[in-house]
């Protein structure tokens, strides 16, 4: 290790050390930040020193979009979601210490603690705190297992769809037991078509439902909006600062459980933040290393837990605008109305040195053809500027269409730009869109229906 990370791990643990100190609401987002950094070292340390390794494997890639097309490891979001785990592990001890000092029997105050757990139920060890905590965890894991067996095995879409769902079990258990929650709010102008006094609409397992869909969208729209230089990573961590702001908000003027939900989500994020950022050193263009899918699921998943366990699930989809609008615009290629290559990133020009959007070719004697209603739909897309075409000059035919991804439809849009350039439009966009969610969220969101949990004792 060189003397600059030396030093850089002897402040975390400093941090983490001097966190010790008082019992008050800060302690755990200074461990936290604490063992950010070391997340951020780890990550940092270990991904230069494990590159060739990858490659021995047969973990690489070619980047697509650059001249002679460069092999580079891929799959190296292993390491960042690897490190984050065993962060959190750490991690574990420092969140329940005051709880270990002095409201337990085996925390070295053993009369004291007696006496509170005798006292008060409210001093007992938070359990439930602990077992969303390893919820968490263990539904991570099975997340990394499955984007590990991805990026080895190239597992087909219809396969692996569905198993973040699965993976996502124990979160639901834990929501069942200790929030339960399962109704959504009526807005004010629609409460006049409900039964007098009716303010909410009980889901039922419909919620669970829908919880699930959450922890299947997160990871696997993370995964389609990808194929430029450091978009993966980028992405994650604007949704993460926008989750960030979002929790402060919270942490700064909301109710009291609202704050508990919160800070969970915050002390999930934060070490989040640190192992992405050096994974981002390593894959911002040009990049050396690619994340892989096992990223792409990872960071989905730990936005996936602290929407469901933090219980802004709805709020948490507002700072996925971007992805969600990637999807629905992708649907016609995903259900294969319009041919879907197996690459849809943009296409790179080597004389210019720019990115052009990628187009289905329909000349190619493989390319399946389209059906009229769907030329008829894709002329009024183009009219609409929302895809662009190439026809025969001699018959009018469509002969190709740009492939349906935000990606291109930027490109569509902002002409041909350099891959650094059109991963930071994304990424701006994506900040821009959230920050306005976030503020709508606390301006149009209460007065559309009557409540907000800032300020407020009760909880969504
Ligand atoms: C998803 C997209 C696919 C896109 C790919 C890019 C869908 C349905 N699938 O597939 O269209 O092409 O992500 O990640 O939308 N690569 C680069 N530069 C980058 C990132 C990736 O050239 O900045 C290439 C490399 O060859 C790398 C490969 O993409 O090896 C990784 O693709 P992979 O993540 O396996 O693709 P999918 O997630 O299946
Ligand atoms: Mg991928």
């Amino acid at each position: 290790m060189s003397l600059p990370e030396l030093s850089l791990l002897g402040i975390a643990i400093t941090i983490i050390y001097t966190s010790q100190g008082s019992y008050g609401i800060t302690e755990p987002l200074q461990a936290a930040l604490g063992f950010s950094l070391i997340g951020f070292i780890s990550t940092n340390y270990l991904i230069p020193k494990l590159s060739s390794s990858f490659i021995k494997i047969g973990l690489y890639g070619k980047d697509l979009s650059k001249p002679n097309k460069p092999v580079i490891p891929e799959s190296l979001g292993s390491v960042a979601a690897t490190s984050y785990l065993f962060v959190m592990f750490f991690f574990i001890p420092f969140l329940f210490i005051k709880y270990l000092v002095t409201n337990t029997t085996g925390g070295g105050n053993r009369d004291d603690g007696i006496t509170q757990i005798r006292d008060s139920d409210l001093d007992r060890f938070p359990h439930d705190k602990l077992a969303g905590y390893l919820s968490a965890i263990l539904c991570l894991e099975s997340t990394v297992l499955l984007g590990i067996a991805d990026d080895l095995f190239d597992i087909r879409w219809r396969h692996k769809f569905f198993l973040p769902a699965i993976a996502a079990i124990p979160l639901l258990i834990v929501y069942y037991v200790d929030f339960g929650i399962t109704h959504v709010l009526i807005p004010k102008f629609l409460e006049s078509w409900f039964p007098q006094g009716q303010t909410t609409i009980e889901l039922g397992w419909l919620y669970y439902i829908y919880m699930s869909s959450v922890a299947i969208f997160c990871p696997n729209s993370i995964n389609i909006l990808a194929g430029v230089n450091g978009l993966e990573v980028g992405q994650s961590i604007i949704i993460a600062l926008l989750i960030l702001i979002n929790d402060l908000i919270f942490l700064v003027s909301g109710s009291f459980p609202a704050r508990e939900s919160h800070l969970f989500s915050i002390c999930l994020i934060i070490p989040f933040l640190g192992v992405s950022l050096a994974l981002l050193k390593f894959n911002w263009w040009p990049s050396k290393v690619f994340v892989g899918d096992t990223y792409c699921y990872f960071a989905g998943m730990v936005f996936a837990i602290v929407g469901i366990l933090g219980h802004f699930s709805k709020t948490l989809l507002l700072f996925f605008i971007p992805q969600i609008f990637n999807f629905i615009y992708s649907l016609p290629q995903l259900i294969n109305s319009i041919p879907c290559p197996r690459h849809r990133l943009p296409k790179f020009n080597p004389e210019d040195g720019l990115m052009y959007p990628s187009m289905v070719d329909y000349t190619q004697p493989t390319t399946k053809q389209l059906k009229p209603w769907i030329t008829q739909t894709l002329e009024l897309l183009s009219i609409l500027k929302l895809v662009k075409l190439e026809k025969d000059i001699k018959t009018g035919r469509i002969i190709k269409n740009s492939n349906f991804t935000l990606i291109n439809l930027i490109l569509v849009w902002f002409g041909p730009l350099r891959e650094d350039k059109l991963t930071l439009i994304i990424l701006g966009l994506q900040f821009l869109i959230g920050v306005f969610a976030i503020f709508i969220r606390h301006t149009i969101g209460p007065w559309v229906f009557g409540y907000d949990n800032l300020w407020l004792t009760n909880i969504i």
